[in-house]
């Protein structure tokens, strides 16, 4: 059993034990609407996210990832969620770029 844990959505927790989805698929599964434009194809870096802890529990950067990494387009605390996979708990943040304006959002 891990923990998605995101800070600036009140610290809501969502309990997972499927490994092989990625974040995305978990936030969807629990009916968190998050940004994802390009609908998860890794074409786009609407659905990144911040790790702030756990990044030791995440999957290995995918080749999208390596791509907008090397251009300045994700940050080293940066993962998109329709790329990466945990098998760990993780704390995350919903980046400014990727708020909603339906969805209310916590320090
Ligand atoms: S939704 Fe576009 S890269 Fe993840």
């Amino acid at each position: 059993m891990v923990k998605i844990v995101i800070e600036n959505l009140d610290r809501k927790e969502l309990v997972i034990n499927n490994y092989s989805k990625t974040v995305l698929n978990h936030l969807q599964d629990h009916f968190l609407d998050w940004m994802h434009a390009c609908g998860a194809k890794g074409r786009c870096t609407t659905c990144k996210m911040i790790v702030v802890s756990g990044v030791e529990n995440l999957s290995e950067l995918t080749a999208a990832e390596i791509k907008y990494k090397s251009r300045g387009e994700l940050r080293e605390n940066e993962r998109l969620t329709c790329q990466t996979k945990t098998s760990g708990d993780i704390v995350i943040r919903v980046p400014n770029s990727g708020k909603l304006p339906h969805m209310k959002y916590s320090d």
